[in-house]
């Protein structure tokens, strides 16, 4: 049971019936550093202009309708996925750093979800009847936070290049 669950259950009443001994001061302690971390994401989300509640809504979305292709936290699923199938369609790529995704701009990741795979040609499904505006946002906001700093510097400068004029 890891800290979290183990506080919840305490906060349920489970550690009623463990006397007056409910949480062990490991696993308060270890309760203490998974607020420190969740407090350190969402720094380094703020830091990155990123909505810590959009990336929340967004991993609910991925993990509803991505993952099964693009694997969990956009990790990919196929190894050869710059290489066509037998079929001639190329495998969904992986979208953390792996991937091309942070090359492209937001409007570009937006088209993608949107559109589905360049003029229809590929597995990956046109989005923009069975999502809202929003779920688009928030899922393409969350695959933003799953890019290392460095890459996130650098798309950075390509999102800024992309609008200029
Ligand atoms: C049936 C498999 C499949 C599912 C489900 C799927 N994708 Fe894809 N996705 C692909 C494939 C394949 C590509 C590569 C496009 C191509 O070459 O056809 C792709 C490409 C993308 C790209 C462009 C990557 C880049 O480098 O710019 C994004 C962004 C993306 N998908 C996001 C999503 C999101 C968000 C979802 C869920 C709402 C999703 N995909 C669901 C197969 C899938």
């Amino acid at each position: 049971m890891n800290a979290a669950r183990v506080f919840l259950w305490a906060l349920l009443g489970g550690g009623a019936a463990l006397g007056p001994v409910a949480v062990s001061p490991v696993a308060a302690a270890e309760q203490q550093a998974t607020s420190a971390t969740t407090v350190n994401m969402d720094a380094r989300l703020k830091a990155r202009g990123l909505d810590p509640a959009a990336v929340a809504r967004g991993r609910v979305v991925f993990d509803a309708h991505c993952v099964r292709c693009h694997g969990a936290e956009g990790k990919g699923k196929v190894r050869n996925w710059r290489e066509p199938d037998a079929s001639g369609n190329y495998p969904p790529p992986p979208l953390n750093d792996a991937g091309y995704a942070w090359n492209h701009p937001t409007e570009a990741l937006l088209e993608s979800v949107h559109v589905g795979s360049p003029q229809g040609y590929g597995i990956m499904p046109r989005w923009e009847k069975k999502l809202s505006e929003r779920e688009m946002g928030d899922v393409v906001t969350y695959i933003k936070s799953l890019w290392s700093d460095a890459a996130y510097r650098e798309w950075m400068d390509i999102e800024r290049a992309s609008q200029e004029p």
